[in-house]
């Protein structure tokens, strides 16, 4: 049994804190946020309450501890748990800007004490069948890829802070689809965008346009909006999400030189011989996914890594990478150009 312990009873953190609950093989010994309705949340759960971290954790001695506070906190407190030796599950983005990531990663890895960062959709059954089909060879090297996030949020969801620079769809949605195409498709080199706040009138943005440049050489598209009625999002196709409705279909194409596969329905298309072409006709194959629940396979993940026996599937470092890339497609729509996520790394000093 892993004794865990929870910072910050918020939207999310109250979703781990039920996970927690329901997992036989862990035991949620704490809660730590300072607000009433926490301490409320704490009660109903049963777990002992603390308004600061340092006495929470001299009180608990958990074997480990999940992060799910607003972005600017996660640096401090993943680095107070990183000095305790508490491995962490640190929500997304790792930080909220690449230097604060960099001071993460550093700590993890100059220590040894490991980070999960919650981009949970590598979890995600589908993700797993398109990364295991990928990793079999049966695609063949990619060589495009094209995806959508389109949905419509309502207004009501757009309370102050994310009608602001850090709230937009960029860093909120689209830096899970970086996470999984960086998972899936590899690191991505540079990126082009245009960024458009135009439907909403915010200060940030609600739509976007992305041309993505791959190190292997492949290339990609994907199209972002929240402002958008569609059921092309991987919050409806997977039926993993927690407050969505399931609309199977596909979201995510992706394309190589044997074959191609759309998710999360998982058709893998490809010709009946081996050197059939544009002329022959396509075989459709159906690839099923295994039945299971992302958040339960990150939490069980998590539990792995506490233990030592797996490490971080989504490390600090990837946390960074795919924060870095997430950043730079902002940068090449505020200024109309190609930017490299080496950029991104050097500016902030991030590059070792
Ligand atoms: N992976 C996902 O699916 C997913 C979904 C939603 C949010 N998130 C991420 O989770 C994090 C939290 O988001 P949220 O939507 O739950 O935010 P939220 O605002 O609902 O909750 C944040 C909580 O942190 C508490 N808090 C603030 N300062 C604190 C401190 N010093 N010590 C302890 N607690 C403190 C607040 O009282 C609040 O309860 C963000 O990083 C967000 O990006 C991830």
């Amino acid at each position: 049994m892993k004794r865990l312990a929870l910072v910050g009873a918020g939207l999310i953190g109250r979703e781990h804190a039920a996970l927690i609950a329901a997992h036989p093989g862990a035991s949620l010994e704490a809660i730590c946020d300072p607000s009433p309705e926490a301490a409320e949340f704490a009660r109903r759960m049963g777990a002992p309450f603390h308004a600061d971290l340092q006495s929470m954790l001299d009180a608990t001695r958990p074997d480990g501890v999940i992060v799910a506070l607003p972005n600017q906190l996660h640096e401090p407190v993943a680095l107070a748990c990183i000095e305790r030796g508490l491995p962490c599950l640190v929500e997304k983005p790792v930080a909220d800007t690449i230097e604060a990531a960099f001071a993460i990663v550093q700590a993890s890895e100059r220590t040894g004490v490991p980070v999960l960062v919650g981009h949970q959709r590598r979890h995600s059954p589908d993700i797993r069948a398109a990364k295991s089909t990928i990793d079999e060879g049966a695609l063949g090297p990619l060589v495009a890829v094209n995806g959508m996030t389109l949905f419509d949020k309502p207004d009501g969801y757009f309370v102050d802070w994310r009608r602001k620079a850090g709230g937009g769809v960029l860093l909120i949605n689209l830096i899970h689809d970086i996470d999984v195409l960086r998972w899936l498709v590899g690191e991505i080199e540079s990126v082009r965008a245009f960024t458009s706040s135009a439907v909403r009138g915010f200060e940030v943005e609600d739509t976007a346009s992305l041309a993505i440049r791959f190190e292997n050489g492949a290339l990609g598209t994907f199209v972002i909006s929240d402002a958008a009625v569609s059921p092309w999002a991987w919050e409806y196709t997977s039926g993993q999400a927690l407050y969505h409705p399931t609309q199977p279909g596909a979201c995510l194409f992706l394309a190589g030189r044997k074959a191609s596969l759309s998710v999360s329905d998982l058709y893998l298309w490809r010709h009946d011989k081996p050197d059939g072409d544009w002329q022959d006709p396509l075989l459709r194959e159906h690839r099923a996914p295994e039945r299971s629940r992302t958040y339960v396979n990150q939490l069980d993940h998590f539990l792995d890594v506490i233990g030592g026996d797996a490490a971080p599937l989504t490390s600090a470092r990837d946390g960074m990478l795919t924060l870095a890339a997430t950043l730079a497609v902002a940068r090449a729509g505020r200024e109309n150009r190609s930017v490299t996520v080496a950029e991104m790394l050097a500016e902030a000093g991030a590059l070792s």
